[in-house]
């Protein structure tokens, strides 16, 4: 392309790059994504730790008893935010991750229980399992069993959530923060901002004291010692 050309191009091509990049641009929360482990929001001094899931993989599944573990050995030491990130290669992974939101809304207490019931019984909504069930079917089903797990008198609540449009915009958000994280697939942990290189097994509670132990005691030597920077 001559110079002449590549002038031509740029004034033809830059005003349309500028609108996509506008049309991009993932919308901005009205609060931070995510569900935080005990509702106990992020502290200054505390680790942060964020996890993305999709409560229908079994990944994810594995790496919860060692972190929850951990989220009890340190307490208030260490925060938790789970954000679902749906994978397209799991059938019913919107729809379960969608619930999580809706339940979230009603009952933020409820939300780590219905994670953890998803866990248990993931394998009732695998693609195989739901492969010749209809869509309402699914969905029906996914109510019931979000019912079962936090209570019968939510069940017109949990039903009236999944056709509730900002429940839908809450769970794409989710999906959609996870993708301008670099987020992959599941699970996939940030400590303090920073992933944590992809292991093929489970983190285990070993593993998680591996990595918060010399963090926490950094932070002891550094409130007496002056920082160097490197
Ligand atoms: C919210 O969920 C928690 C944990 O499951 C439960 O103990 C509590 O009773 C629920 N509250 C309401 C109002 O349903
Ligand atoms: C779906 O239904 C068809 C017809 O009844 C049956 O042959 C097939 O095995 C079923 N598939 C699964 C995955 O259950």
């Amino acid at each position: 392309m001559s110079f002449k050309n590549l002038k031509i191009f740029a004034f033809l091509c830059f005003p349309m790059f500028f609108f996509v990049l506008i049309d991009a641009q993932v919308p901005i929360p009205p609060k931070l994504d995510g569900f935080w482990y005990e509702n106990r929001p992020f502290e200054a001094d505390s680790i942060f730790i964020e996890a993305f899931f999709d409560p229908v993989c079994p990944d994810s599944r594995d790496s919860w008893p060692g972190l929850k573990q951990a989220l009890q050995h340190y307490g208030s030491r260490v925060t938790l935010l789970v954000h679902t990130f749906p994978l397209p290669y799991h059938d019913n992974a919107f729809v379960s991750s969608r619930a999580l939101h809706i339940i979230n809304k009603l009952n933020a207490s409820a939300t780590y229980g219905l994670l953890e019931a998803f866990f248990q019984h993931q394998e009732k909504f695998y693609g195989v399992a739901t492969f010749n069930m209809s869509r309402a079917n699914v969905n029906e089903q996914i109510v019931n069993f979000v019912t079962k797990a936090v209570g019968t008198s939510h069940y017109s609540a949990v039903r009236s959530g999944f056709t509730n449009s900002k429940t839908d915009r809450a769970t794409r958000i989710a999906f959609k923060y996870g993708c301008t994280r670099g987020v992959y697939g599941t699970p996939i942990f940030f400590v303090n901002g920073i992933a944590l290189p992809y292991k093929d097994s489970p983190l285990d509670y070993k593993g998680w004291k591996g990595i918060i132990d010399p963090l926490l005691a950094n932070q002891v030597e550094r409130t007496g010692e002056p920082i160097h920077f490197f």
